[in-house]
């Protein structure tokens, strides 16, 4: 997660960012127990190699997010992302999402193309969101 990152935040990468990205900080959130909110992750692997990452949650309400998904630069462009983006999609399914957001990075456009091909649609945009100078593009995805 840190290299994937690592390859759009570039000079902007920061100790807040190795913490959040930390294997402990990614354990403890990958499950993360709150009420009317299930939290799931699952992990892309190869061959005992981990390829990829990506956590969701679905809500009670049929609300659900795309919390983070990363995959190493290595594997880029192998439809490691895609198959990440099916686990999650069957996740939403089983627990009868209608809607789910996520943001991205508006400098980051691969990620962006990634998100748009997998049927979500940008509704909005934060500045200065996370942080100062990077803003974020809000998308959102109904699933039908
Ligand atoms: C965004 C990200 C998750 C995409 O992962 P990925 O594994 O490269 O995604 P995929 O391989 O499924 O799809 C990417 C492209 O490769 C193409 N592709 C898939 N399999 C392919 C293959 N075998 N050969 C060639 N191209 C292929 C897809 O069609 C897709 O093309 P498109 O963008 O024109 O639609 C990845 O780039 C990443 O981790 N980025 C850094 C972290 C990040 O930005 N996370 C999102 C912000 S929260």
């Amino acid at each position: 997660m840190q290299a994937a990152f690592k390859t759009f935040l570039r000079d902007k990468w920061n100790e807040a960012d190795e913490r959040h990205f930390s294997p402990e900080a990614i354990a403890r959130n990958s499950f993360r127990q709150a009420d009317f909110v299930k939290t799931t992750a699952f992990v892309a692997v190869d061959n005992k190699i981990i390829l990829g990452y990506a956590c969701g949650t679905a809500g009670e309400n049929g609300l659900g997010s795309l919390e983070v998904v990363g995959v190493d630069p290595d594997s880029f462009h192998k439809g490691v992302g895609k198959a990440l983006m099916s686990s999650l999609e069957q996740f939403w399914r089983d627990n009868k999402q209608r809607k789910i957001h996520t943001c991205v990075s508006a400098p980051n456009t691969r990620a962006l193309i990634y998100y748009i091909s997998n049927g979500f649609i940008p509704v909005g945009y934060r500045k200065d969101h996370f942080r100062v100078g990077v803003d974020e593009i809000i998308l959102d995805r109904f699933l039908k």
